[in-house]
């Protein structure tokens, strides 16, 4: 057997093996609804900001159960959801946070109930770049949480074991109330993706 049909079969004994594999919605869009059963993270009056939104499996979770999501990526999303407005760039640059800011429409300093980070670099397969930049995606979204969340608004962020966890985490502990650090029984077991969570402002 050539090395390439090994890989094949491993990749076909993988997919028949997985339980995410073939449904009609996305891996990604199981991850969010494990989270929200149990963060609850999502109701019918929840201003929820999401960061790293395409393909879109996390929006179309959101879109029917929230008030309002704005989902922000790099990418355009492949569909809009009803009651979803999306912004399109980079969400470290000042311009794209207003231009979130403007889309919430809200009035309020604190527009949002819920902010949820997918966001992940096209890895390099440099680990230490990747991880790099990958802490930094987290920092932004702490930073954004920790503007825009209402009191007792919850944050979730996708983030890497690897160099510099435990340091977000302490980080992560200081700024917020309530860290747990979660896997959804949908996210890959060999990964080192996990989900870092907080509350806004609770004593
Ligand atoms: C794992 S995917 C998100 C999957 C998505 N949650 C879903 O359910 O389909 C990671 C996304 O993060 C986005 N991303 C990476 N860096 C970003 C940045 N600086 N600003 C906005 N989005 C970013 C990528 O473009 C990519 O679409």
């Amino acid at each position: 057997m050539t090395r390439r049909s090994k890989s094949s079969a491993a990749w076909l004994r993988r997919q028949r093996r997985d339980p995410y594999a073939g449904r009609a919605v996305s891996r990604a869009y199981f991850k969010l609804e494990q989270l929200d059963t149990r963060f609850r993270l999502t109701g019918p009056g929840r201003a929820v900001l999401e960061l790293g939104a395409a393909p879109g499996g996390w929006t179309q979770y959101l879109g029917t159960r929230c008030r309002l999501v704005v989902a922000c990526d790099l990418l355009p999303p492949a569909v809009v959801p009803a009651g979803v407005r999306a912004v399109v760039g980079d969400a470290r640059a000042p311009a794209v946070q207003r231009r979130i800011l403007a889309t919430a429409g809200a009035s309020e300093s604190r527009p949002f109930d819920v902010v949820l980070s997918d966001m992940a670099p096209n890895m390099s397969g440099n680990r230490v770049r990747d991880q790099a930049v990958a802490l930094e995606l987290v920092e932004c979204t702490l930073d954004l949480a920790e503007r825009w969340l209402k009191p007792c608004g919850r944050v979730v962020v996708k983030t890497f074991h690897g160099a510099g966890f435990e340091d977000l985490l302490g980080d992560m502990r200081a700024r917020f109330e309530d860290v747990v650090v979660a896997k959804p029984g949908a996210s890959r077991r060999g990964s080192r993706e996990v989900y870092a969570t907080g509350r806004y402002g609770v004593e």
